[in-house]
């Protein structure tokens, strides 16, 4: 990790985006080795390859299964033949690759029925953890419907194969837009900043206060806020979520999974989780908003790598100062911006 000198600037780049990866599961190695150390389950130790039972190829019958039976059989989300998802992507060619995450690859595709287009993500491990995950993302985006968050379309389970479609965000994730802009690509406007905040905060909200009972989302991170054209929000990938406390409970116990930067600290220690585990992770978020920088940049020295140490602990005035004069040297460039104005 601390070699960056030995990198290109491309490599560079992909090594800092890794450094949101999250950690997919606890007991299985990590995809990616350069990746900052992540969140792991202090009761499991990682690489623990024994606990990954092999899949079988009645496993997608059982998710097939399982899903019916969770949703009472009542679910939108039609399923895919994995033939029809390669005929979709075009056989899953570079072409039509869009991003790839610790789940697999995501491509773009186009319903042949109707023509709408569709990002299609192909988990690429195999293992207990990405089936669980992917099973709790079928199920959680069947009953949650809110129009700040992404849609699902469909899935596939076929044999070995598990493969999520969604609905195409033609802009990408807000990390494209935010984070290691190539050369010539103009800043986010103040006012989109802040409507991407308060898009985000709706649909975290409807997990929160009107889902029932409370979904805690566990993955709020930039990489996971979509965008279309217009920049409005959808949060995606709920393959971590949890149903939250009920009654009198104040948490869940749980074994800590997310994203290194983005998880609340009283959560990585305790495993004891609550719907503000979420409002952290969302705070985090504004101050990329706010700062442009990234949550965890390891490019930069030990104790200014964390974003929220940073900014809480900056150890003289003049580092938060030049953190606003940063934020403000973006404001003024973007000249739509209403707030740049104000800013001045
Ligand atoms: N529905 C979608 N529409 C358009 N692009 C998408 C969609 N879903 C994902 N992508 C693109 O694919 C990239 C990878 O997404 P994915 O969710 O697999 O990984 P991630 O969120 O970047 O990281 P990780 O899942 O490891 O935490 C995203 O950053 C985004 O650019
Ligand atoms: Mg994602």
């Amino acid at each position: 990790m601390s070699c960056f000198g030995c990198f290109s600037s491309k490599e560079k780049r992909r090594s800092r985006r890794h450094a949101s990866r999250r950690a997919r599961s606890p007991i299985v190695p990590h995809p990616h080795p350069r990746e900052a150390p992540l969140v792991v389950d202090e009761r499991v130790p990682m690489n623990h390859k024994a606990a990954s039972p092999k899949r079988t190829n009645n496993e997608g019958a059982n998710n097939q299964a399982t899903i019916k039976a969770a949703t009472g059989n009542n679910i939108a989300a039609q399923t895919f033949t994995f033939r029809e998802l390669a005929a979709v992507t075009k056989n899953f060619r570079q072409s039509s690759l869009i991003g790839e995450g610790g789940f697999g690859r995501v491509y773009k595709g186009r319903l042949p029925k109707t023509g709408q287009f569709v990002a299609v993500k192909q988990l690429d491990r195999n293992g207990l953890q990405g089936n669980r995950e992917f099973l709790v993302e079928v199920l959680m985006l069947s009953l949650l419907h809110h129009p700040n968050l992404v849609s699902l379309i469909g899935y596939c389970a076929d044999g070995d194969q598990r493969l999520l479609v969604y609905e195409y965000m033609s802009a990408g994730s807000l990390e494209d837009h935010l984070l290691d802009l190539p050369p010539g690509k103009a800043p986010l406007p103040w006012f989109t900043r802040m409507k991407i905040a308060l898009d985000a905060a709706k649909g975290l909200e409807y997990l929160h206060d009107r889902a029932n009972p409370p979904v805690i989302y566990r993955d709020l991170k930039a990489s996971n806020i979509l965008l279309d054209q217009d920049f409005n929000v959808k949060l995606s990938d709920f393959g971590l979520a949890k149903l939250g406390p009920v009654g009198d409970k104040s948490h869940v116990s749980t074994r800590v999974m997310g994203t290194y930067g983005y998880c609340a600290p009283e959560y990585q220690r305790t495993g004891q989780l609550t719907v503000k585990s979420d409002v952290y992770s969302f705070g985090v978020v504004l101050l990329e908003l706010i700062t442009g920088r990234r949550a965890i940049d390891t490019t930069r020295e030990n104790k200014d790598q964390n974003l929220v140490s940073w900014q809480t602990n900056a150890s003289s005035v003049g580092d938060q100062e030049r953190g606003v004069t940063e934020a403000k040297e973006w404001s003024m460039t973007s000249k739509s911006s209403p707030m740049s104005k104000s800013m001045r």
